[in-house]
C-alpha cells in the first residue's frame, strides 16, 4: 500500500484548503501525496501546512538549484502513479490545454507521462466562459480525467457549477483509478459495439420524431469498456456529447442508419444496446417541407423500425457472443425485463425504472436480468453503472 504515491498540484483558489483534507484522506487510505504549490496557491495555504501533512518537502520553484539537484522537475512528474490538480484553476487548465510551461506546475503537467486528474474550482462565469469550456474539452480529448466541478454556492456569493468536488469524492476517484489499474485491461483485443442516444426519424427535411434520451449512459459504457482495453464502436443518435476518448464513434440519425452502422461493426465479441431507438418512423419522409394547408393537419402514417437489439441477437454466425439490452420501464420492471429477454433473444437485460428523473439525469438504479436470475444494483452514478457493467462484461467474455 505504501508505495502508492500521487503528485498533488495545488492551484490558487479558495478551495485550496480542501486539498489539505484530501492529503489526510489519502494518507488514511494508504496513498502518499507529494505536493507542488503554485505561487497563487501559496496565497491560500502555506507551504508549512502542506508540508506538515505530506510529511515531505513542498515543491514550488522551477528554477531552484537545490530542488533540481534533489529531484528534477522531469523526475518529479514521473515519480508518482497519478498527477492530481486540485484546485484546478481556470489558469492552470488554460496552460495545460495549450501546452504552456512557465512554472513548476505547468512544466510538470507537460512533462508527465502519468495519467492526470483535475478537480476544477472557479467562479461559475469563469467555468462557463467559452474559453474555459474550450480548454476543458481539449483536456478531455487529451485524456485528462475530471472530477467535478460541483454545483452550489460559491465563496464569491454566486451559485452554479464551479465548486471544487468534495475531498471525499476526489479521494474516491483516486482510489478507483488504483482499482482500475489493478484490474488491468482484460478486454484488450476484444471488439464491442455500443448503441446510444435517441434516433431521429424524419417527417420532411425539417421535421422529425425523436425522444429525450441524452446518450449519457451509453457514452459512459463505451468509455468504461475502452478503459478496460476493448476496441469500442459507439453508434450514436444525435446527442450533445463529445466523442469519448479512445472510442470509435459513429454518428447516425435514424434507426435504419443505426442498424447499418452496427452491422458494419460486426463481427464483435459483445454488443450493448443502450440506444432509445424510435419504435416507429413516418412511413414516408416528404422530399419537400409539408405545407400548412386548408385541409388541416396532415395525417402521419407510421411504420415499425427495425429492432437493432433483436437483429444483433439473431445475427446467426455473426452474433456477438454476449448481447446486452436495456429496458426502460415505468412499472413492473422485472416482469417486463424478463419477457423482453426472451422476446429479443439477448443474454442480459439491464432494466431500470424511468418514472423518475433517470432520462437526462446523472444517476441510475438498475437490475441485471439474466436467464439465471436477477441482480439488483444500488442507486449510483451512471458512470459507476458503466464501470460495473464493463467489468461484468469482461468477466463474461473471460480473461
Ligand atoms: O422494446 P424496447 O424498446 O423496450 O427494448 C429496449 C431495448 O431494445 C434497448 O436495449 C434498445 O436499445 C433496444 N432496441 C433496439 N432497436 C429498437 C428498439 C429497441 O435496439 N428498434
Amino acid at each position: 500500500m505504501t508505495d502508492r504515491r500521487i503528485l498533488l498540484v495545488i492551484g490558487g483558489g479558495i478551495a485550496a484548503y480542501k486539498s489539505l483534507l484530501l492529503i489526510r484522506l489519502l494518507a488514511k487510505a494508504g496513498v502518499r501525496a507529494r505536493a507542488i504549490l503554485t505561487k497563487a496557491g501559496a496565497e491560500f495555504v502555506t507551504p508549512l501546512s502542506v508540508g506538515s501533512l505530506t510529511e515531505d518537502k513542498v515543491y514550488a520553484d522551477l528554477f531552484s538549484l537545490t530542488d533540481e539537484a534533489e529531484m528534477g522537475h522531469i523526475e518529479l512528474s514521473r515519480s508518482a502513479d497519478l498527477v492530481v490538480v486540485a484546485p484546478a484553476t481556470a489558469d492552470l487548465m488554460a496552460k495545460a490545454a495549450n501546452g504552456i510551461a512557465n512554472d513548476l506546475a505547468s512544466t510538470t503537467l507537460l512533462a508527465t507521462d502519468k495519467p492526470v486528474m483535475m478537480a476544477p474550482a472557479m467562479n461559475v462565469r469563469m467555468w462557463l466562459h467559452p474559453a474555459t469550456q474550450r480548454n476543458y474539452h481539449r483536456l478531455l480529448a487529451d485524456g485528462v480525467h475530471f472530477v467535478g466541478p460541483d454545483d452550489g454556492a460559491m465563496a464569491c456569493g454566486e451559485f452554479g457549477p464551479g465548486r471544487m468536488a468534495e475531498p471525499e469524492d476526489i479521494c474516491a476517484e483516486i482510489l478507483k483509478s488504483y482499482d482500475a489499474r489493478a484490474i488491468g485491461q482484460p478486454l484488450t483485443g476484444r471488439r464491442v459495439l455500443v448503441t446510444a442516444g435517441p434516433t431521429l426519424e424524419a417527417l420532411d427535411p425539417v421535421r422529425f420524431i425523436s425522444n429525450r434520451s441524452s446518450g449519457k449512459q451509453g457514452f459512459a459504457i463505451a468509455e468504461a469498456l475502452a478503459r478496460l482495453g476493448a476496441h469500442v464502436r459507439l453508434v450514436s443518435g444525435p446527442v450533445a456529447l463529445a466523442d469519448p476518448f479512445g472510442v470509435e464513434t459513429v454518428r447516425v440519425e435514424s434507426a435504419r442508419e443505426m442498424l447499418a452502422a452496427c452491422e458494419a461493426g460486426l463481427p464483435a465479441d459483445a454488443a450493448v444496446c443502450v440506444a432509445a431507438v424510435a419504435d416507429w418512423r413516418p412511413e414516408a419522409s416528404a422530399v419537400r417541407k409539408i405545407k400548412k394547408g386548408a385541409d388541416g393537419p396532415p395525417p402521419i402514417a407510421l411504420t415499425e423500425n427495425p429492432d437493432i437489439l433483436a437483429a444483433l441477437s439473431k445475427a446467426g454466425k455473426k452474433r456477438p457472443r454476449l448481447v446486452v439490452g436495456f429496458a426502460a420501464e415505468t412499472n413492473d420492471v422485472e416482469a417486463h425485463a424478463k419477457s423482453k429477454l426472451a422476446r429479443k433473444g439477448c443474454d442480459w437485460i439491464v432494466a431500470n425504472d424511468v418514472s423518475g428523473d433517470v432520462m437526462g439525469g446523472d444517476a441510475n438504479e438498475v437490475m441485471i436480468v439474466r436467464a439465471s436470475g436477477v441482480e439488483r444494483w444500488p442507486h449510483m452514478a451512471k458512470s459507476a453503472v458503466a464501470g460495473r457493467l464493463a467489468a461484468e462484461i469482461a468477466t463474461a467474455l473471460g480473461h
